[in-house]
């Protein structure tokens, strides 16, 4: 008999630890065609504004040497536009066994806290929500409050009281032990590491920034050992669970942070480079837990041994 697989993300009760990387898998509809996206534990949706937003100017996305480095600003169609384009398809996904996490974006704490209240109000389909405290691509909010203890407590102190949904935070690679403990001082239920790393990538023959904007986010396989550190960092800070994020393209890369102290796992650009990589990378890592002789994933978490 196969190992249970089935993991508890700060009250997400996921039937194996795959989840998606926020802004890598779009609202999920646009895989089915590539596999049946039920079969993952999660997705997390692109992260939405109460009102919606345009975006960065193109070029938004360029290859860089080990990943990518994209500058999308956090486009989207608010929580009104999300709700009416996919909230039938959400809802489905989520009678089929996939939790659906919603992902909150905003300028300011008022912006997050009016999200969060819209997704309270609209969003019956949403498992849960990730405040995300980090992106690197936007003017103000993101990672300019997330950066800091007091930045990030600030926000999350001003949404917890708005939902009794669990509350995930998604975070910047900075900072990790402090920031994670402040975020559950304000009772965050789980956290979500690490969002892209601020980078550059310019033309050498133009001496122009190969995105609109001189700086973007790093993402893909060379992100991936320092996403394994933060999430080592952040287990031991802190004792609500956390979801990893960076450079998995295997099931090996999946184990690794589990080893490390994860209890979910995202796939995220690869999403974009190989779009039916999940039921592989899932395959993969039944296979890994049946190898370790193990019953149930739980028994993997934090077994690293040094
Ligand atoms: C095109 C693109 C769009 C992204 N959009 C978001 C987003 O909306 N919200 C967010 O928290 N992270 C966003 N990210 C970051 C990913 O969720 C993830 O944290 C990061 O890419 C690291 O994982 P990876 O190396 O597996 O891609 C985006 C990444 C990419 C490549």
């Amino acid at each position: 008999m196969s190992a249970s697989l089935a993991v508890n993300l700060g009250g997400i009760a996921m039937k194996n630890p795959l989840n998606t990387a926020s802004g890598t898998f779009g609202y999920g509809w646009q895989f089915e065609g590539f596999y049946d996206v039920s079969c993952l534990g999660a997705i997390t949706t692109k992260g939405c504004a109460a009102e919606p937003w345009a975006g960065n100017d193109q070029p938004r996305m360029a290859d860089v040497y080990g990943g990518m480095i994209n500058s999308v600003g956090l486009q989207n169609p608010g929580v009104r536009g999300l709700v009416a384009q996919c909230g039938e398809y959400l809802a489905g996904l989520r009678a089929e066994g996939c939790q659906v996490i919603c992902q909150v974006a905003g300028h300011s704490v008022e912006e997050y806290v009016a999200a969060v209240e819209l997704f309270e109000e609209l969003a019956p389909f949403a498992s849960g929500l990730e405040i995300n405290i980090s992106c690197p691509n936007i003017a103000c909010g993101g990672i300019a409050m997330g950066s800091t203890p007091e930045g990030a407590a600030e926000v999350i102190r001003a949404v917890r009281p708005r939902t009794s949904r669990p509350l995930l935070v998604k975070m910047a690679p900075a900072r990790v032990p402090e920031i994670a403990k402040a975020l559950e001082a304000e009772g965050a239920d789980a956290l979500t590491l690490i969002n892209s790393i601020p980078g550059m990538a310019i033309d050498v023959h133009t001496r122009r920034s190969k995105l609109s904007k001189p700086t973007g986010g790093l993402s893909g396989p060379l992100c991936h050992p320092i996403a394994v550190r933060m999430v080592w960092e952040a287990a031991q800070a802190v004792s609500i669970p956390v979801c990893g994020v960076g450079g998995v393209r295997s099931g090996e890369d999946v184990a690794e942070f589990i080893l490390a102290g994860a209890t979910a796992v995202s796939i995220g650009s690869q999403n974009l480079y190989e779009p039916d990589c999940a039921p592989r990378i899932l395959a993969e890592l039944e296979a890994w837990v049946d190898e370790q002789g193990v019953d149930d994933v739980n028994d993997l978490r934090g077994a690293l041994e040094c």
